[in-house]
């Protein structure tokens, strides 16, 4: 590809090409069959919507708010493990991408940069990703050492109580250094049983017995805002808003962990009502367009994040990699609002779409 790239499909060419073959599958794979993986992406693609005309679009505003903090469009950078498998600089060039951006970071738990270090790169605003490990006290470190370095909010994942089979991973022996955020913290000097090593790491540290009421521990470990990540059913957000989380984050884990499970468009609007509007409910999993960006929020979700879309760009063309993936997908939903006739993304509805063929 000489030209560069005009859309995230073509990033995601140019990172296969930049990456060993065991961390390009590692970045793009998901669980067993994959059939979560392609639906996450089909699933958007089946869903239309009719415009409406006439509406002065001569100036369109994709501002919007995450838990208060304002960014200049309603897209966050999901949060990934090890970036300095993509990229030397690693999540510090990723933090400083949200930056130029002006969006929102979230720092996987497994960084290859510690917390620190992206704290003093630059002026992003971060929220961090935790899981629970068995090792409370590790997770109770990072979380505050988070909380100390600006972090504005815990990301807390809660569709891992075990790692979903990639056999990608384990078919290619997966393993990679360990992420320094964890130095000195978790070994990951587990020995493999099925060939992948993050397999093995995963199984001995995740805390498979952690329940709702964890959440109470955590909270008692930080004054941040807590929000979960990884909720699939109206049931379980019911649940999280009777806990007292701040956030939903609609998740199926880029269809990493269990295979099978819906693609998240499909179950937005199911976690959307039961919510009612009391907190705001993100989603991710499969956006590459700016018309997903636009399909998500028009089904109630207050923004989406974005994983691999991110990996492809570090991996390409490290920090402005990551930075023209974001431009790319905000000048589409921009194209988007203004053929649409939405303005400002508060006029992005359901019921600005009532008739539509908008089925989920
Ligand atoms: C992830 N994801 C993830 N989630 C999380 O909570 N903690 C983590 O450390 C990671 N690590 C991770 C690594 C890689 C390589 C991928 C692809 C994904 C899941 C991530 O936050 C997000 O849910 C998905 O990536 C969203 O789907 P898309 O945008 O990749 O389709």
């Amino acid at each position: 590809m000489a030209s560069e790239p005009v859309n995230v499909n073509e990033f995601q060419e140019l990172a296969r090409r930049a990456l060993l073959k065991m961390y390009f599958d590692f970045y793009n794979g998901g669980a067993e069959d994959q059939h979560t993986l392609r639906e996450n992406m089909e699933a958007f693609r089946r869903i239309t919507f009719q415009p409406r005309v006439l509406v002065d679009v001569s100036r369109i505003d994709m501002s919007t708010t995450i838990l208060g903090y304002p960014t200049s469009a309603p897209i966050m950078i999901a949060p990934t493990g090890l970036h300095k498998l993509a990229h030397p600089e690693g999540e510090v060039a990723t933090a400083r991408a949200a930056a130029a951006c002006n969006t929102i970071m979230a720092m996987s738990f497994s960084a290859d940069c510690t917390v620190e270090e992206v704290a003093s790169s630059c002026n992003a605003i971060r929220f961090f990703q935790t899981y629970v490990y068995k090792r409370r006290d590790v997770t109770a470190v990072l979380v505050q050492r988070a909380e100390r370095n600006g972090f504005k909010a815990i990301m807390l994942t809660v569709d891992t109580p075990r790692l979903g089979r990639r056999e990608a991973d384990i078919k290619n022996k997966m393993i990679a250094p360990q992420p320094k955020n964890l130095e000195g913290l978790l070994s990951t000097e587990a020995v493999s049983d099925n060939g992948s090593k993050l397999a093995a790491f995963a199984a001995e540290t995740l805390d498979p017995s952690l329940c709702w009421k964890d959440i109470d521990w955590l909270r008692s470990v930080t004054s941040l805002p807590i929000l979960v990540k990884g909720v699939l059913t109206a049931e379980d957000a019911i649940k999280a808003m009777e806990i007292g989380v701040a956030g939903i984050v609609v998740s199926n884990h880029g269809a990493r962990q269990l295979d099978y499970s819906p693609a998240t468009i499909t179950v937005l609007e199911e976690v959307v009502r039961a919510v009612g509007g009391k907190i705001p409910v993100l989603i991710d999993g499969g956006v590459r367009r700016g018309t997903d960006i636009f399909k998500a929020l028009a089904l109630g979700a207050q923004a989406v994040m974005i994983g691999r879309p991110v990996l492809y760009g570090l991996a390409a063309k490290g920090e402005y990699g990551v930075r023209s993936v974001i431009e790319m997908l905000k000048d589409e939903l921009e194209l988007t609002m203004a053929l649409s006739g939405c303005p400002t993304v508060k006029d992005i509805t359901r019921s600005h779409d009532k008739g539509s063929s908008l089925e989920a």
